[in-house]
């Protein structure tokens, strides 16, 4: 299968290139940027909502599931960029929205049925929303509650009504038929919830994975992740035939398998969120090669930049561990050259702070970076301290570092293998040729015994592997010495 081992560029559309002086990226703007895309050497791309949006979530309140918002372009310009990723080998993924609408989505008074709804005079349940508040608002019109587990704007679909799921079917067959390669699916662990409207019981522990404050403070047993939720997966697979389907599950590693029955890969957010340390990347890497089908991501348009969590000096280490691990891996635009967080909006835009993460792409070191001529949406970050432009041709630069990780990648064995290693340094085997190791601590650390080294974060290649690691220093090595 394609994706195995492939690498996924996400496009955030918004911020990666204005082709019309409005400030805001757009289609044109991407097919224009296609081969920088190309260059990096990864399989596919993922953008994320085009679809026409009043954008109280940027597009992940979607009123039109088969149209293309003005903002973006037309269905023609999305057809062009089909044809022209396909034309240099890279395929296409959509982000593929299932659980809720936009609340002006026409569905919303055509076919209330299609939504969760109850009646009475207080919402039916305890239920929180992700972002926090209550997850149920009263339609103004009709007086009913109606489920949200994002914003009050994004009403949730019903998946246990088959209208429901016919239409979707329906949205995801559309995409396919222009030549997409499949979806990255939203949210999915929020398909289906207790028919019956439990209330949530209060949470006891601290769950395993970052939580809004008033949502961890429930613990989700009837509000998400259902039990019969394969049935709804599957409806969404039959749809989709052999697409590639790669779900966000927002749930702890262990608990991702029966999404892995129905979709190909699951993004593993204990990942994204471990800390900087060996052991407990270790820990989680294996969690994660246990449950397998994970795919490997550290940054994206909701969680925050790599380079920010884990510190800008450790970007190039942390690029080296996100590609040379077994299985797809996500990139988020930007992390190749170590973008880091931005201001945000001001007032910021995004109600649940996560302008930050979303600040527009730097292509050159001039004020706007090349990505619009007009007023960007959001401000630009440093395109004079970063920009693709200037690291283009320099070999000790975190984008040359990408292109060559992924190249060197293609060449890696199969499978991982723990080596051991001095307490602070993860070490690990790919197939019997290869290894991999990176220093977390604080001070310098023997490195394993390697062979040939064949990519460092020093910017080193050739001659024999260093015996002592930096601080946040990492190589990929022949494993012989
Ligand atoms: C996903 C998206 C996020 C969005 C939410 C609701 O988590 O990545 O951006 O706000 O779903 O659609």
């Amino acid at each position: 299968m394609w994706w195995q081992d492939a690498v996924v560029y996400q496009v955030y559309p918004r911020s990666f290139q204005d082709s019309d002086g409005d400030g805001v990226g757009d289609l044109r703007g991407i097919a224009q940027r296609l081969d920088h895309i190309a260059s990096l050497g990864v399989d596919a791309l993922w953008i994320s909502p085009v679809y026409p949006s009043p954008m109280a979530d940027f597009g992940y309140d979607i009123a039109d599931f088969t149209d293309v918002d003005p903002v973006y372009g037309t269905l023609a310009d999305l057809d062009a960029l089909i044809a022209a990723a396909h034309a240099r080998g890279l395929r296409l993924l959509m982000d593929l929205v299932p659980c809720h609408t936009s609340i002006e989505h026409p569905w919303f008074r055509a076919h209330p049925e299609r939504y969760v709804w109850a009646d009475g005079e207080r919402p039916p349940n305890n239920w929180v929303a992700s972002f926090g508040g209550p997850a149920w608002t009263r339609d103004p019109r009709t007086g009913r509650w109606y489920l949200h587990s994002f914003y009050p704007e994004q009403p949730d679909l019903d998946w246990r009504n088959p209208d429901t799921v016919r239409a979707m079917q329906g949205v995801i067959r559309f995409w396919l038929d222009r030549g997409v390669d499949g979806y990255r699916v939203d949210a999915i662990d929020r398909l289906l919830k207790d028919p019956q409207l439990r209330d949530d019981p209060p949470a006891t522990e601290p769950y395993l994975l970052p939580l809004d404050e008033e949502h961890g403070s429930l613990r989700h047993d009837h509000s998400r992740n259902a039990p019969d939720i394969g049935s709804a997966l599957a409806a969404i697979r039959a749809a989709a035939g052999d697409a590639f389907l790669a779900g966000e599950v927002y749930l702890p590693t262990r608990e991702l398998r029966p999404y892995l029955e129905h979709l190909d890969v699951a993004f593993d957010f204990e990942f994204l969120h471990a800390p900087w340390d060996a052991e407990r990347l270790r820990a989680s890497i294996a969690a994660a090669l246990e449950v397998r089908d994970t795919a490997w991501v550290l940054s994206n348009h909701d969680f925050g930049r790599a380079a920010t969590h884990f510190g800008p000096e450790r970007a190039p280490a942390v690029a080296l561990l996100l590609l040379t691990l077994p299985g797809p891996a996500f990139i988020y635009q930007g992390d190749e050259i170590g973008m880091e967080e931005g201001p945000g909006g001001d007032p910021p835009l995004d109600r649940f702070g996560r302008d930050v993460t979303r600040h527009p792409m730097q292509w050159e070191p001039e004020p706007l970076g090349g990505f619009t001529t007009g007023r960007p949406w959001l401000p630009l970050v440093d395109p004079q301290r970063r920009s693709v432009a200037a690291q283009e041709d320099d070999p000790r630069s975190l984008l040359y570092l990408y292109r060559a990780a992924i190249a060197l990648r293609r060449q890696l064995g199969d499978g991982l293998r723990f080596e051991d290693a001095t307490p602070g340094v993860l070490a690990y085997r790919r197939g019997e040729d290869h290894v991999v190791a990176l220093n977390t601590a604080d001070e310098p650390r023997p490195a394993p015994p390697a062979g040939e080294l064949l990519l460092s974060t020093a910017g080193a290649s050739g001659g024999p592997a260093p015996r002592e690691l930096a601080p946040a220093e990492g190589f990929v090595a022949r494993a012989r010495v």
